[in-house]
């Protein structure tokens, strides 16, 4: 993979990590941070030796500060903006990812910064972070899923608040909506990342993957199907492990 220009991709071990990395803008993301994230995150997906992936921003002040609004004012139609989607959809490759993600967040994380953080499977803020969705108010929604995410992780009346309004929440609002998972001090934020990966790496990389997949697709079914969802994934992962078994006794 070559080097990025918006995007510092580093592994250690079985982690990965991804940095946004465009302090000078707050982070925010561009054009050429799509196609950076899009390059990194599908190689992750293929890489057997990572096992969780933590997502942090660079900088002091942000983890972004949503869309580039300077590339904002020349965006191009709405038709090959389309085009470019159905190319690069970089917002379903998020959920794709087999490997977990865990959003490490801190500073500003508004826009496009906070869907992504949505679209991670775990998000640690440090008592700094603010979040919110400024869309509506720039005449636009939010177009990285922010409005069918955040319903589904906050409910609906909370995220018609921040999507409708405008109104920025703080680290401890956002503990109390569910919205994060764990509010750490700043020092401690990429630690308690690291440790919650690491603890997600010591276990069986195909159970993470088969659970992440049964909540993830299950989360839009109906019960019944959730249900059956689960039971395939389920009994695949037995008869994976089952074949192993007969793997391993045959090399005795
Ligand atoms: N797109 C492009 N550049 C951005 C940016 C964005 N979304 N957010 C911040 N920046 C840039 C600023 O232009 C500034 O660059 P400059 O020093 O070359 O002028 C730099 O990042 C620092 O931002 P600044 O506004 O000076 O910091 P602040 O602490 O005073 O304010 C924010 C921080 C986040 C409140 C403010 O930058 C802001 O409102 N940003 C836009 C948020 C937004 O609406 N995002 C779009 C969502 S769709």
């Amino acid at each position: 993979m070559g080097a990025f220009s918006t995007v510092l991709f580093e592994k250690s071990g079985a982690l990965a990590y991804v940095t946004l990395n465009r302090p000078e803008a707050l982070n925010a993301y561009s054009v050429r941070m799509r196609d950076d994230l899009y390059e990194v995150l599908s190689a992750i997906t293929c890489d057997d030796e990572i096992r969780a992936v933590i997502l942090k921003g660079a900088g002091d002040k942000a983890f972004c500060a949503g869309a580039d609004l300077k590339e904002f004012m020349t965006a191009p139609s709405a038709v090959k903006a389309r085009q470019i989607r159905a190319a690069r959809d970089l917002w379903r490759l998020f959920l794709a990812v087999r490997q977990p993600l865990i959003a490490a967040l801190h500073g500003f994380v508004l826009g496009s910064g906070l869907e992504m953080a949505l679209l991670s499977d775990l998000r640690i803020a440090s008592p700094d972070a603010v979040f919110g969705l400024p869309e509506v108010g720039l005449g636009i929604i939010p177009a990285a899923g922010g409005t069918q995410t955040l319903p589904r992780i906050i409910g609906l009346a909370r995220a018609l608040d921040m999507l409708l309004t405008n109104r920025r929440i703080n680290a401890s609002e956002a503990y109390d909506s569910g919205l994060v998972n764990q509010v750490v001090p700043k020092a401690e934020l990429l630690a308690t990342a690291e440790q919650i990966a690491a603890k997600i790496a010591s276990f069986d990389p195909a159970a993470v993957a088969a659970a992440k997949e049964a909540v993830r697709r299950g989360c839009d079914l109906p019960l019944p199907q959730g249900l059956a969802l689960e039971g395939t994934l389920a009994s695949r992962l037995r008869a994976s492990r089952n074949r192993e078994r007969v793997e391993n006794h045959r090399n005795e």
